[in-house]
């Protein structure tokens, strides 16, 4: 087991420097590139994954990861576990640290991430929570640094929700220094802590309820779901408010003309995005969603201490 002073949990980007995510990104480019080679780094490991919300990308890619480390992977959703029953995080983490050598988690309360961390002695990591989802942002992030390189001197616009997707573009904009310009509906602003933080850290954010604005000369273009997973009973209302939102041809025209499209997926064609955008020259979202295996494992290779 990882003891308690050498662990490494990956709960939100704004636990870690810039340094120690661009360390992370590196070793999942390196490992893309073939010029490292993680084959054996978790040899002898189990990683734990639960859900409890249904996952495509995050479960598909860190279950392959973890097999191309030669690592062992853990699946449970909330009823395979007495999680679903009533058991505490906090006694659950405690039992699950003596048994595997860490623990990743999808949820719908942020709050259960921190009390897994709190009582764990293996490594925690967020596969997505309402607040916020780290690993999308690293794997968003060797994307665009895959594209332009240097990421201080973009301009990404969010025309969209103001959901945990990003939350989590706000702490990657301040690490990395780049202009995050957020368009979204008065009623589906980002969170008030998410926007604080960002003020408190001068970071170059900023939000209005103007896509034509945010997007005009960005280099990225990024939208997400109207309605995220445990918002569903809003959707209708959701639905009015975002449309002057969607992502579509004209909104892309006035973004620069090498600029990208970027969406965490899955996607909502026609609701968000429209189909020629997804599917379009400029759409990054396939490399994106591709990313997500790589960063992973730079993910996993930090947290388990192999590497970096
Ligand atoms: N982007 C993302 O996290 O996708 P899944 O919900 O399919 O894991
Ligand atoms: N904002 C979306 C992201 C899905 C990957 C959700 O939480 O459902």
């Amino acid at each position: 087991m990882t003891s308690l002073s050498s662990r490494r949990n990956f709960l939100d980007l704004v636990d870690y420097d810039a340094a120690d995510l661009q360390k992370i990104l590196a070793i999942g480019g390196n490992v893309k590139s073939g010029e490292t080679d993680l084959g054996h780094a978790l040899a002898g490991k189990t990683v734990l994954m639960m859900f409890e919300k249904p996952s495509t990308r995050t479960r598909v890619s860190l279950e392959t990861a973890i097999n191309q480390m030669g690592g062992t992977a853990i699946v449970l959703s909330p009823n395979d576990s007495q999680l679903g029953r009533g058991e505490t995080v906090a006694d659950t983490a405690r039992v699950l640290s003596r048994y595997v050598d860490a623990i990743a988690l999808r949820t719908h309360d942020h709050r259960k991430l921190t009390e897994m961390a709190k009582y764990a002695t293996v490594p925690v990591i967020n596969l997505l929570s309402d607040w916020s989802h780290p690993c999308q942002l690293m794997a968003d992030l060797m994307t665009m640094q895959e594209r332009f390189g240097d990421l201080s001197k973009l301009k990404v616009a969010w025309s969209g929700d103001g959901n945990n997707v990003l939350h989590s573009w706000i702490h990657a904009a301040e690490r990395f220094g780049f202009e995050l310009c957020i368009a979204c509906p008065e009623e589906r602003m980002p969170a008030a802590d998410a926007l604080q933080w960002a003020r408190d850290h001068d970071a170059k954010v900023t939000v209005s309820h103007d896509p034509e604005a945010a997007v005009t000369g960005a280099n990225v273009v990024v939208t997400d779901v109207w309605v995220s997973m445990g918002d569903e009973k809003a959707a209708p209302s959701l639905h009015n408010m975002l449309a002057p939102f969607r992502v579509d041809e004209e909104l892309m025209a006035h973004a620069e003309p090498d600029a990208i499209f970027m969406h965490c997926l899955p996607a909502k064609r026609g609701q968000e995005v429209t189909d020629g955008v997804l599917d379009g020259p400029q759409s990054a979202a396939w490399d994106e969603a591709e990313n997500r295996l790589h960063a992973t494992k730079g993910i996993l290779a930090w947290c388990l201490g192999r590497s970096g």
